[in-house]
């Protein structure tokens, strides 16, 4: 470790360092971290409805365990902060581990991915534990087809959960539509009218083969590129302004329409790969530092947070700085490379 200066802030410790950088010259700052491969849904290009395994209660860390790691990750430069799943609501100790990680000083950002299914009553208290905002992932404002895509959620039961969002002042509200031909290809459009009145982010998603199953296989049957989906976006409600970029690293390129409210977005890792700019690590939920969303590359830390080591935090920094430098450049979608060990469900978008 290089020698670092480290300065108190209230009661907690807190590194002045640097962001680290990649050998591509990336920095790396942003710890996207999944607390469960479960999810109370199954979409259809995430989850099979059969032949799951789950890791056991034992395999996930712990809320203190993973405190431990946004600490090293606060001493190794990194300053923004994502809770993933599979579905993040279904950690029983949820409030607890945002309550944890808010405390700490040097937390820029704080932010959920979430279904919203369960936000109706966890919105409030998540936003006193000191969330700042969330991400809701939602593929059509039409009941039938959030549940033939969806799967196990209904839309009411997903509104009700953004509503209480919104309400609870977890903003900027930003909607995450995953686009798939045969699904919800038609209905962009609507989606998208949701910024007129909103000053919602409404961003679609070009579907990724993660995996190597059924659900990876159906990823590429059913891409459709964000190309065509500004394209019935655009024919629908009028010409798309670019914004310019809120920073250099947001993955979503971002438009206004006319008179519009709130943003469109298109993440297209497909179409318009931006691994270029990436500036993420990711931890899964049984304690792997997940290099690359697209590779299998992974650096294990749970064997060190449970070693009983007097040093488990240092350490834990050590193998994140290895992360950071071993990080590879990005993706081969297109050699028709991506992940065979993980799923997104195991990783966390
Ligand atoms: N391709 C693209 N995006 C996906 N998501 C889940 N599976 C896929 C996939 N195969 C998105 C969902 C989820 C986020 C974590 O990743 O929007 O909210
Ligand atoms: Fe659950 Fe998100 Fe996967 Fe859908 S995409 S099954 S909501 S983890």
């Amino acid at each position: 470790m290089p020698n670092r200066p480290w300065c108190i802030l209230s009661r907690q410790t807190v590194s002045i360092a640097t962001v680290p950088k990649d050998s591509f010259n990336r920095e790396i700052d942003y710890l996207r971290i999944s607390l469960t491969d479960r999810c109370n849904l199954r979409c259809v290009y995430c989850m099979p409805l059969n032949g799951l395994r789950f890791c056991s209660n034992g395999e996930l860390l712990t809320a203190a365990e993973i405190e431990t790691v946004v600490r090293a990750a606060l001493r190794s430069g990194f300053r923004k902060f994502r809770l993933t799943g599979g579905e993040p609501t279904l950690r029983p100790d949820l409030l607890e581990i945002v309550q944890r990680l808010a405390a700490l000083g040097g937390v820029r950002d704080l932010a959920l991915t979430t279904n919203a299914i369960l936000m109706a009553r966890l919105a409030r208290p998540l936003k006193d534990a000191g969330l700042r905002r969330v991400n809701v992932h939602l593929d059509s404002l039409n009941p039938a087809t959030v549940e033939r895509q969806m799967r196990w959620g209904t839309l009411a039961d997903i509104w009700k959960g953004l509503a209480a969002c919104e309400e609870a002042g977890l903003t900027p509200i930003k909607l995450n539509a995953v686009v798939a031909a045969g699904y919800n290809e038609n209905e962009v459009a609507d989606l998208a009218q949701l910024t007129l009145e909103r000053d919602w982010h409404v961003r679609f998603i070009e579907l990724m083969p993660l995996g190597g199953g059924e659900c990876a296989r159906l990823a590429m049957q059913r891409y459709v590129s964000n190309i065509e989906t500004r394209r019935r976006i655009e024919e629908a409600l009028g010409p798309l302004a670019p914004l310019e970029a809120s920073s250099p690293s947001d993955e979503s390129r971002n438009f206004r329409l006319p008179n519009a409210r709130g943003v469109v977005g298109f993440i297209s890792p497909v179409s318009e790969p931006y691994c270029g700019t990436c500036n993420r690590m990711r931890l899964t939920a049984d304690g792997k530092f997940h290099l690359c969303l697209l590779n299998d590359d992974e650096l294990d830390v749970r064997q060190v947070l449970r070693s009983g080591a007097h040093d488990a935090e240092e350490r834990v920094a050590q193998i994140l700085l290895k992360a950071v430098q071993v990080k590879p450049t990005g993706h081969h979608l297109l050699e028709g490379r991506s992940t065979e060990h993980r799923s997104m469900f195991q990783i966390g978008g």
